[in-house]
């Protein structure tokens, strides 16, 4: 168990993943997408989730999202509260950015805020131009969204996601799709807005130096069935750097140990795949 996690145990977590499962089956087939997993994510800690295609990442967002539900005998709770459903305390942003095109910028990030009853309109407009500010988007407000680089959509994605001040923030290879230099700037926001914002942030990636660059902790998965296998605590300072060398010794070592976990199969057997790259190397 990892430094990290051991003092999780003497905290009270944000989030709480207990022995979750999810299968899913369509006709005689199965899949078991995910089998056991248990996570103890802290208050404002940032902990990031890696592994090869199919591992059950995207499958463990939408639970703790409430999009979906555990197998029976798991459980996942937010502050002690069970999730049930979908709920206002938990924001996802998926790879794509998923903005209303017929809503201007402004009108999007609007939109969230519709949910907070207890606001009023002037308190809504001033909520939205303040993320918009920490975006920088302040000056696109009234631009439509087909305006915008796929940069400057993700950053409204972000806003929009963080205006009703969701307590956790479920980020799904958000950045996938945008360029290096995009991609390298939004590390910079969004460190700096989870530092001032203070929120509990889950975040999918399959890259695994953006996980160093990001993550207090970086969770391993393994495939078939879908499990943790292994975990990092990244103590580096921030703010952190994408090309910072610091960060090269950490994604090695989570490298080397997904290359590790890919030629076992939970029996401990070899798969087919490393005997030939035994043979090819
Ligand atoms: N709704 C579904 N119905 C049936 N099978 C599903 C469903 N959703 C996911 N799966 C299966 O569950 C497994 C885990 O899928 P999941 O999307 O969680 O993986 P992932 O780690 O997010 O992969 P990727 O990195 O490619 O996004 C896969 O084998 C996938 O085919
Ligand atoms: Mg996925």
């Amino acid at each position: 168990m990892s430094k990290v996690s051991e003092e999780l145990q003497n905290v009270t977590a944000k989030l709480v993943v207990r022995d979750v499962s999810k299968t899913f089956r369509s006709g005689k087939s199965e899949v078991a997408a995910l089998r056991n997993i248990n996570l103890k994510v802290n208050e404002g800690e940032f902990v990031c989730l890696v592994g090869p295609s199919g591992c059950g990442k995207s499958t463990l967002l939408n639970l703790v999202a409430g999009l979906d539900k555990p197998d029976d005998g798991g459980c996942i709770s937010v502050d002690d509260v069970v999730v049930t459903g979908p709920g206002r305390d938990r924001m996802v942003m998926f790879q794509e950015h998923a903005l209303f095109p017929w809503l201007n910028v402004f009108d999007n990030v609007m939109f969230g805020l519709r949910l907070k009853p207890n606001l009023t309109e002037p308190e809504r407009r001033e909520v939205a131009k303040f993320y918009l500010h920490l975006v920088g988007l302040e000056k696109f407000a009234q631009n439509s969204i087909h305006e915008l680089s796929g940069g400057m959509r993700q950053r409204v994605a972000l806003a929009r996601s963080l205006a009703p001040n969701p307590r956790v923030l479920l980020m799904d290879e958000t950045f996938g799709a945008l360029d290096a230099l995009t991609r390298e700037q939004l590390y910079g926001e969004l460190q700096d807005i989870w530092e001032k914002r203070k929120k509990t942030i889950l975040f999918v990636t399959h890259n695994i130096r953006e996980a160093v660059c990001l993550g207090d902790r970086v969770i391993l998965f393994s495939p078939h069935p879908g499990r943790i296998v292994q975990e990092f605590d990244i103590d580096l300072p921030r703010a952190r750097d994408i090309n910072d060398p610091a960060l090269t010794a950490h994604a090695s070592e989570i490298t080397a140990a997904l290359k590790n976990h890919l030629c076992e199969s939970p029996d401990g057997a070899v798969s087919a795949v490393c005997k030939n790259r035994e043979v090819h190397e």
